[in-house]
């Protein structure tokens, strides 16, 4: 068990909020959780939940709803010491997330987010301001959900890193998967969004910034100097089923002077060139291991839920 209390405040209660509050549900007692404890969520739809019952998601799924509270002044009225950040992506300003983050941080309180927005654009400043404060900011959920990719330098102590390469966006895996069987970019994005893989609007992914973020964030998390706006970036709107065939994948990669996001045929010795459908995997080149390998899902909710508890543990256990 931990000795420590810790209280969590929860801001944004969509799939992952919810996949959160689940998992660390079931998972507490086994993990030694027992004086952590979920103590407040907000959310724009639900308002703002203090000491959230066991079953609140049958209650808000029942059309429950609570008392509005802006999200600003309920981090800043808040006893928690963790804030677990899951808002809406904004890979223009990182808004309304950084400033979510930043109050967080100036109070003194852990932030864990799964947003891509603070993490890839604002990262130096609020990583300075979370040492500053003593307290940690951590973002795993935002490469690979819960699938093991820049955390597992963890393991690897003084390995230094020479490249990064992965195939980091599971809705163009998906649909250049579907096209490597003869269909057309627009059939399979087609598909992709029926199977609720793709957005309506899918620019994030289908453009490369989705996985563009995500490249910079391990850059960032690896010391190396790129920003966002750095990244060379092309999607896959113009891959034709014929390259798809030959195992054209979008592979971000990143080393000390280089990073972009590119459609690029892989050889099929590459072991990226046979990963399928909305898989995720990365390829982590070190001076003492070589190359080693992480692939699994990059999304979803309970996947995503598992990367904030791997965070949370990191918090808690120290
Ligand atoms: N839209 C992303 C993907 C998932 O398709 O991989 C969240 O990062």
């Amino acid at each position: 068990m931990t000795s420590k209390k810790s209280k969590i405040l929860i801001l944004g209660f969509g799939t992952v909020g919810q996949g959160f509050f689940d998992l660390f549900s079931r998972k507490r007692d086994m993990l030694g959780l027992n004086n952590v404890t979920i103590s407040e969520i907000v959310d724009m739809k639900f308002g703002h939940i203090v000491d959230p019952k066991p079953d609140i998601l049958k209650e808000i799924a029942n059309g429950k709803t609570f008392p509005q509270k802006d999200v600003i002044s309920a981090i800043k009225e808040s006893d928690a010491d963790i804030v677990c950040e899951f808002t809406w992506l904004n890979l223009k300003t990182a808004e309304p997330a950084y400033s979510h983050v930043k109050t967080a941080l100036e109070l003194g309180k852990h932030v864990i987010t799964t947003n891509k927005g603070p993490s890839a654009l604002k990262f130096k400043e609020l990583t300075e301001l979370a040492n500053k404060r003593g307290v940690k900011f951590l973002m795993k959920g935002t490469v690979m959900a819960g699938t093991p990719s820049f955390n597992l330098l963890d393991l690897l102590p003084g390995a230094e890193v020479k490249s990064v390469r992965g195939i980091m966006n599971g809705t163009t895996n998906y649909i250049l998967t579907s096209m490597e069987q003869g269909k057309d970019f627009s059939v399979a994005l087609k598909e992709a969004q029926e199977l609720g893989y793709a957005e309506a609007d899918p620019t994030n992914d289908v453009d490369g910034f989705d996985a563009a973020s995500k490249i910079t964030i391990i850059s960032h998390i690896l010391g190396w100097k790129h920003e966002f706006s750095d990244v060379k970036i092309e999607g896959i709107r113009k891959v034709t089923p014929e390259q798809a065939k030959e195992k054209t994948k979008l592979i971000a990669y990143s080393d000390k002077s280089t990073i972009y996001v590119k459609p690029s045929r892989l050889p099929k010795e590459d072991i990226l060139s046979g990963v399928s459908g909305v898989m995720n995997a990365i390829e982590i080149e070190t001076d003492t291991m070589g190359k080693i390998y992480a692939m699994g899902p990059g999304a979803g909710k309970i996947q995503t839920a598992q990367a904030a508890l791997t965070d949370l543990m990191k918090i808690v256990k120290g």
